[in-house]
């Protein structure tokens, strides 16, 4: 069956981007980083969500998100991208308590503010959520529940693969020149991957003769075995296709084989997670996340930036190392290097499309194989020209 494509406009036009930051972005729940960047008291990220400033701060062991944004002048309160320090704004020095209401102003006579005056100042704050490590802010004043955005399946993966993660980070961002869809269509299209990545990624998966992935086994598998929580865990494939198609239906969950080679690095784990096997979660709106036999990890976010610049952002990590083994900067760098190469493989492509799409006169076409590219569309299109989200 033949099925449609998104109409070039949803990819270039400012009145779709603005759509999609009211009624996606603006409603949903974001990736925001890792606890690992966030294990200290002070610690803290910055983000930008298409525009909007968002500090993300571990206040006396809880994590609090807020506007980055002085309640007197409205001064970022973190300059840096992360680090740790306190929440006391840089210019004219006034400090706020964990929940982001004011706590003290020096010279204060010089401003004269009563004590209810200063009682109403406070950061604005944005609801967070953590699901193992993965941090999430939602923008919205009436967030919706995140068990309504993603699955059962979904939560329970991330949660029981966080306890996995070392705790060292290796985190980069770069700027993409096309819109933040083509990358979530991109990773849920696994033809392109022995075209694309010819001799980075291809190499490593295992193709049937269709060019489809072959299945992993779970026999072998610590993360997703006989005796592991994510033993019943459905992959994309195992479900019947939803209709009509909800929020939860567009985050999927793919596992398939790719043949185990020790890599060096090997010895440093207590034994590869999920050997023989490469995992991937496509989040919706704009994560990905997965890893190469369990032994690391990587997690990619694309955030809307125009309706033709993507901030790309990439974490990788390893599982946790033996008992003992230092922490292994070179080997992030190593594996972080290799990753970039297979990301900018992509991107050159993709950049691309969306100069193609600038000037595009017709809508393309899609195969079989490209339904779930088909399903987010769909839900796309009901949601962005219907009223609100359901
Ligand atoms: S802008 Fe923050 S103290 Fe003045
Ligand atoms: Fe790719």
């Amino acid at each position: 069956m033949i099925k449609p494509v998104l109409p070039p406009v949803c990819y270039t036009e400012q009145g779709w981007f603005d759509r999609e930051q009211e009624k996606i972005f603006g409603k949903l729940w974001l990736l925001a980083g890792l606890t690992q960047q966030l294990q200290a008291e002070n610690d803290f990220i910055v983000r930008n969500f298409s525009g909007v400033p968002v500090l993300i701060q571990n206040a006396g062991g809880t994590l609090r998100a807020f506007r980055n944004a002085c309640a007197h002048r409205g001064m970022p309160i973190q300059i840096a991208d992360c680090g740790n320090r306190r929440l006391t704004c840089p210019y004219h020095g006034w400090s706020y308590n964990g929940d982001g209401q004011l706590r003290g102003i020096p010279n204060e006579k010089i401003y004269g503010l009563c004590k209810k005056e200063q009682a109403n100042l406070k950061l604005h704050s944005y609801a967070v959520e953590t699901v193992g490590n993965f941090v999430f802010v939602n923008l919205s004043d009436d967030p919706l529940p995140i068990t309504e955005q993603f699955s059962d399946d979904l939560l329970l993966l991330l949660r029981e693969v966080s306890p996995h993660f070392a705790p060292e980070v290796s985190y980069s961002t770069f700027t993409g020149h096309y819109n933040w869809k083509l990358n979530f269509e991109n990773i849920l299209d696994w033809n392109h991957a022995q075209f694309v990545h010819k001799q980075t990624l291809a190499p490593l998966l295992q193709f049937e003769s269709g060019g489809g992935f072959s299945a992993a086994s779970k026999n072998v598998s610590i993360l997703f075995g006989p005796d592991s929580p994510l033993s019943d865990i459905r992959f994309t494939g195992e479900l019947p296709p939803a209709d009509p198609i909800g929020l939860k239906d567009i985050s999927v969950i793919g596992r398939s084989s790719m043949p185990y080679t020790q890599r060096w690095f090997a010895k440093l784990f207590d034994a590869p997670l999920d050997p023989g096997s490469f995992f991937a979660c496509n989040i919706f709106p704009n994560v990905n996340f997965g890893s190469i036999h369990g032994e690391h990890f990587y997690l990619q976010q694309f955030v809307p930036m125009a309706p033709d610049r993507v901030e790309y952002h990439s974490w990788v990590f390893t599982a946790r190392l033996k008992h003992g083994v230092p922490p292994q900067p070179h080997l992030l760098w190593g594996i972080h290097h290799a990753e970039k190469r297979v990301i900018d493989e992509d991107v050159v492509l993709l950049n691309g499309l969306q100069k193609s799409l600038s000037v595009a006169s017709t809508v393309g076409t899609m195969g079989d194989h490209e339904e779930p590219l088909a399903v987010v569309g769909r839900w796309y299109m009901e949601h962005l020209q219907e009223e609100g989200l359901s």
